[in-house]
């Protein structure tokens, strides 16, 4: 089985985290460490190491985990906001910049159907910055253009479509992207399918239950066959009906040769979770999931609270270094990533009202005790 955390394996000579095609491959792949691909001896560095001592991102590195957050490029225009990024994680992802609305805003039949320029912008700061870009997302019933929804067409024309958006958007980014979340929150929480457009209004003609995420599995892998697919959801952290689901249709997709690499595990949580029984069942849910031969991350954490007390700040810190713990105890845990890195920025409190100072800097780019308790838990 290939080893994708021997890309962060600790060594004298820190190879580059995001180059081109043949470097990226083995780095994430870990084919530099495989005797019978990797050359005899390390080649020269080109570029200089970028992970700063004392960082979260060099803390990751000893556990060989990526140290990612959420990103927008309207913010890169911020000094602090770049600083922080590029210094501190040694991963991106596009919070919004690959969905479907924003990366393919116009139909095919315009002359300029897609737009990334944003992500692009995204994938450029990380590149020089020489961190790892996770894809988010190519199949979700949020953020679809109008020209979709709207569009009145039949199951096959959906299915055109959607082939023709996961081709160009993942093909666009091959060798830059090493990681795609391919299609996201496809559960209800009892388990059952969502009703989407791409599921069953009208669908992609694809067959009932999760043949249409299969498909789109199908889609993403001939589009980059190196690129790690993924299943992602919230809500599915702890053993409950979704998570049951989701690991039924991850063992059948392994038994069955379909190309599913991972699953992204959300991790959108408030103090209510600090329960030593939800970390517990937690544990016991990754586990699962990793002797299914797939990679695990934590993929869009954040701690959202109801105020900024020093107590609550405390308990969010807390919790924070208990989800980080989860992640080093559990050798499939590639990735811990926040949803944002900055309080200023973050999408809590759009979506909740009166609740936020969710992530580990504040508004003002100071850190906060959980970013001390994150770094602790992973330098332990
Ligand atoms: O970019 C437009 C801007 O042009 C416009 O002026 C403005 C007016 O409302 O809207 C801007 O778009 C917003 C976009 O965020 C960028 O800020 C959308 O309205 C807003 O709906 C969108 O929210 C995003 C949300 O997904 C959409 O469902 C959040 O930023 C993003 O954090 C959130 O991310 C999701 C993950 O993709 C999946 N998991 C849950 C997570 C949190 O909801």
């Amino acid at each position: 089985m290939l080893n994708h955390r021997s890309y962060l394996q600790p060594s004298t000579h820190r190879l580059p985290r995001v180059c081109h095609r043949a470097a990226t491959a083995s780095l994430l792949f870990g084919l530099a460490f495989q005797p019978s691909l990797a050359s005899p001896k390390p080649k020269p560095q080109t570029q200089p190491p970028s992970l700063s001592a004392g960082t979260l991102g060099q803390a990751g590195q000893g556990r060989h985990i990526a140290i990612g957050a959420a990103a927008a490029s309207a913010y890169l225009a911020e000094a602090e906001y770049s600083a922080i990024l590029g210094s501190e994680f040694s991963q991106l992802q596009p919070e919004n910049e690959t969905k479907f609305g924003p990366i393919h805003p116009r139909p095919d039949s315009d002359p300029n159907p897609y737009d990334f320029n944003g992500a692009d912008k995204l994938v450029a700061f990380a590149q020089s910055h020489h961190m790892l870009v996770r894809g988010h997302t190519l199949v979700w019933h949020n953020q679809i253009p109008d020209w979709v929804k709207k569009g009145g067409y039949t199951a096959p024309q959906l299915a055109a479509i959607l082939q023709s958006h996961i081709h160009a958007v993942v093909g666009h980014y091959a060798s830059k992207v090493y990681a795609w979340d391919v299609v996201n929150e496809a559960f209800n929480d009892d388990g059952t399918m969502r009703d989407t457009i791409w599921y069953d209004q009208p669908g992609i003609n694809a067959g009932a239950g999760t043949q249409y995420i299969e498909q789109a599995l199908r889609w993403a892998r001939a589009a980059d066959p190196q690129a790690k697919l993924f299943y992602n959801d919230y809500d599915a952290e702890v053993l409950n009906r979704k998570s049951d689901a989701i690991y039924a249709m991850a063992k059948d997709f392994k038994q069955r040769g379909v190309p599913l690499d991972g699953i992204g595990f959300q991790t959108h949580i408030s103090l209510k979770f600090d329960d030593p029984a939800n970390l517990a069942s937690y544990a016991k849910n990754m586990e699962r999931f990793a002797k299914l031969g797939l990679e695990l991350h934590l993929t869009e954490l954040d701690i959202r609270l109801t105020d900024s007390s020093p107590e609550s700040l405390r308990a969010q810190a807390k919790l924070y270094g208990e989800i980080t713990d989860l992640c080093v105890h559990q050798p499939a845990c590639k990735l811990l990533q926040t949803w944002g890195f900055t309080d200023k920025h973050s999408w809590i409190p759009n979506f909740y009202k009166g609740q936020g100072w969710a992530l580990l800097w504040d508004e003002n780019y100071q850190k906060k005790p959980a970013y001390e308790a994150v770094h602790d838990a992973l330098m332990k």
